[in-house]
């Protein structure tokens, strides 16, 4: 009998230490998917006004700056960013500024007619196409529509 109050000893600690870590783990669990959901959140696309699509003329692409919401982790900042946008007979083009060979932001030339990248002097015409340089794809066409008479672009 002295032999085996011990081990009993010994195993009622076990289960125990058992108990109460299963317990932890049925407390635990809730609290951290909770702290940690808003960064394994998948970030939804937005649309976002950038202006009154009347303001948008045929003729040279026009710079816009535009603000909308960025939905970072656990904070939401206000953030500012900037798309060209085209007007072709019937539609509205708005492009990324970010050129596609490595993200230096393009400006429009009024005299050559082209976005020109300063970086490393990559060219694209009004639709975003590649016509010189190291560019390896044309600038990003944002989704675009119009609702109630505003420009939107979808952010993804
Ligand atoms: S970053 Fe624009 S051409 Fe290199």
């Amino acid at each position: 009998m002295a032999e085996s109050e011990p081990s009993r000893r010994g195993f009622l600690a076990r289960v125990v230490i058992a108990l109460n870590a299963l317990i932890a783990i049925i407390v635990a669990t809730p609290a951290v998917g909770y702290l940690l959901s808003p960064l394994l959140r998948q970030r939804s696309s937005q649309w976002v006004v950038i202006g009154k699509a009347t303001k948008f003329v045929a003729g040279v692409p026009q710079r816009v700056v535009y603000e909308y919401d960025d939905e970072g982790g656990y904070s939401v900042e206000r953030t500012r960013s900037v798309a060209f946008v085209g007007r072709t007979p019937g539609d509205l083009i708005v492009l990324s500024p970010v050129c596609t060979h490595m993200g230096c932001n393009v400006a429009f030339d009024d005299t050559a007619g082209l976005f020109e990248c300063p970086c490393h002097g990559g060219k694209y015409d009004t639709s975003g196409r590649v016509v010189e340089g190291p560019p390896p794809e044309p600038l990003r066409r944002f989704q675009s529509r119009i609702r109630d008479g505003n420009l939107e672009i979808q952010l993804t």
